[in-house]
């Protein structure tokens, strides 16, 4: 049995101060006050059948985050990506490190013992030393230092190959002869398949069978053996240790193990001697953090031969596991993980990486998927690159932190992780990246059903240039609705024709922070309708043939569905908005038929924006 919930994409509370919930229990270390989670989440209890290997692949995008299973021995904690909320850009601090630094006292060793593993790390055979580049565009809109670690360079454009390499360089040759297995839809397997090739070393790597083709075929193009396995990295990953047990192969996790952690290391030491060319110290050099090898490889280099230097890792809003774990001291598992910028979506962080973690980062800034856009334009523009959204998250994080502590001239060192972005997701990208540098905003304004009010409406917007509209007549309606988007220079621009708007009794809400809007209301905008019985729900499809099918299957012609929308999204799950008008007495029924279908999904039951809009 396992637990899947689905909740949909938050909007940021602006606080100054960092708040933490949980479901289930009250949290009150470290970091009051708190707060009652009020958001109803709807959680499906699903029973899996067990993964079967496929022989044949699968050639549809899927979600394919690397989720890290919780170690059997261990009860983890289970909390929700949105029991800490906090303004972007502001440090949820670490408030262990000098603690853990004394529990230990140097026992197991931490910064020291990994200082000499990563000397001594060889991954030069697969790995070159990256630039560091400045991004003289962004350094001068953020008037610090912003540095390059361009690690979306790398041979197969992302870091991962140095832990995979090291890892599997140091294995005695005996073992190695046995082969490789690892489970993974990204970039680990790219890493391992690289690796496998240089070191002449058979490789299998395990997929879901929904991974998409680009995908597997550059691993097989390596000459690594592609499995397709099971819905998700889980089952792929289960299936993966099973199988290295039965043929004796080595597993090669993507963060958890010491080799690994040293091998991304040497993206510590590199920085390091690439520093002298800096006109001043490093202020801070902000990580990406998924399961946590590569920040805890740098950490461990840096806190030991340049303590003063920040180590900030960086997560999405709704991909949280180290700032909480951070938060609760010890590791937890999120109920979902936000599949946007799919390198970091880890559910749990690893054991040995929590442990560097706890003693030596500073905090943890977390990011809106909007910022990661705009940080993929930014990067775009600098450098005419393409970075993945995990990619481009410690960008994001670096440009919210100097904001949100208004840093001025200092060297702030982003690594830029991976470049293997899909290209649909490309489409997403474009459309939320101005929103996420405040460059656009997207408002309804509710006018009289009357001849004139359009033209008085673009009267008031006056000197804004509009980036979208939706309208449509609704006769039963006294106000017609218009959605739409403005592109902005300054927020008191917009501020202003708010007030306009307001002045003239046009009633103008400022939706830019809804999720829900600019993901799929945007695209429903004059789909008004009074239905009795109309139940919002949030799913998220597989995305492979048959799936919509299958969701029919279950609830057509049994309820009537009045509205649907869909939006595919690249390699992940597919969001899509459904009404479905189910009678207060039949919803037992609906929800025991919605936890059979085994898509995450969610009710929207209090969406203010949706009753304004769609109703
Ligand atoms: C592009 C990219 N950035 C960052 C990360 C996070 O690395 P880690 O899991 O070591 O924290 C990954 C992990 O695969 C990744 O692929």
């Amino acid at each position: 049995m396992e637990v899947l919930g689905f909740v949909p994409a938050k909007t940021i509370l602006f606080r100054s101060k960092f708040t933490a919930t949980t479901g289930k229990e009250t949290v009150n270390k470290p970091g009051p006050p708190i707060f009652e989670n009020k958001r109803r989440i709807i959680q499906a209890m699903v029973s899996k059948p067990p993964p079967a290997a496929v022989e044949n692949r699968v050639q549809v995008p899927t979600m394919s985050p690397e989720l890290a299973a919780p170690a059997q021995s261990e009860t983890l904690l289970k909390v929700s990506p949105s029991s800490l909320q906090c303004e972007a850009g502001y440090l949820v601090p670490n408030p262990w490190a000098e603690a853990a630094e004394e529990e230990e006292n140097g026992a197991l060793g931490g910064g020291m013992e990994y200082l000499t593993k990563i000397l001594m790390s060889s991954v030069y055979d697969v790995a070159m030393e990256s630039e560091l580049q400045l991004a003289t565009k962004l350094s001068k809109r953020l008037g610090n230092n912003v540095w390059l670690k361009r690690e979306d360079l790398q041979p197969v454009f992302s870091f991962k190959l140095r832990g995979a390499y090291n890892m599997m360089a140091k294995l005695p040759k005996d073992q190695r002869d046995r082969g490789v297995i690892c489970s993974s839809a990204g970039n680990h397997a790219q890493g391992v398949a690289l690796s496998a090739q240089k070191l002449g070393c058979d490789a299998v790597i395990v997929m879901p069978v929904t991974t998409p083709e680009i995908k597997w075929s550059s691993v097989e193009r390596l000459g690594a053996k592609v499995v397709l396995v099971g819905d998700s990295y889980d089952e792929a990953q289960s299936y993966a240790k099973r199988q290295a047990e039965e043929e004796g192969r080595t597993f090669i996790p993507p963060f958890d193990d010491p080799d690994v952690i040293s091998g991304q290391g040497t993206i510590g030491m590199e920085i390091v001697r690439q520093m002298q060319v800096m006109p001043g110290p490093i202020h801070a050099i902000f990580v990406p953090i998924g399961g946590g090898g590569l920040i805890a490889g740098i950490a461990a280099y840096l806190k030991t031969v340049s303590p003063q230097i920040k180590i900030i890792g960086v997560e999405p809003f709704d991909a949280n596991a180290m700032a909480l774990s951070l938060h609760h001291g010890q590791r937890v598992v999120l109920d979902q993980v936000g599949g946007f910028a799919d390198g970091v979506a880890v559910k749990v962080v690893g054991e040995e990486t929590f442990r560097l973690c706890r003693k030596l980062i500073d905090g943890v800034v977390l990011v809106s998927r909007d910022a990661i856009c705009a940080s993929i334009k930014d990067m775009f523009e600098e450098k005419r690159n393409i970075l993945e959204p995990a990619g481009a998250l410690a960008l994001a994080g670096a440009e919210a932190y100097c904001k949100y502590y208004r840093l001025e001239d200092k060297n702030v060192v982003a690594i830029t992780s991976g470049a293997n972005m899909n290209f649909d997701r490309l489409r997403l990208v474009t459309e939320l990246a101005n929103v996420g540098r405040q460059k656009e905003a997207v408002l309804a304004t509710f006018m009289p059903e009357e001849p004139g009010s359009f033209k008085r409406f673009c009267e008031l917007v006056g000197q804004m240039n509009i980036t979208e509209f939706n309208y449509r007549y609704n006769s039963e309606k006294e106000k017609a609705q218009v959605l739409y988007s403005v592109g902005l220079h300054a927020k008191a621009e917009l501020e202003a024709m708010i007030a306009r708007m307001q002045a003239s009794q046009l009633d103008t809400l400022d939706l830019t922070d809804n999720d829900l809007v600019k993901d799929h209301l945007r695209y429903l905008s004059g789909g008004r309708t009074h239905l009795q019985n109309e139940v919002l729900c949030r799913f998220v499809f597989p995305e492979r043939p048959g799936a919509l099918m299958k969701f029919l299957d279950t609830f057509s012609p049994r309820w009537n569905i009045s509205l649907f929308h869909y939006r595919a999204q690249g390699e992940t799950g597919a969001n899509v908005l459904v009404g479905i008008q189910v009678a207060k007495s039949e919803m037992d029924e609906f929800r025991d038929r919605a936890n059979n279908l085994a898509y995450e999904y969610a009710v929207e039951e209090n969406n203010k924006a949706f009753k304004l809009l769609m109703y």
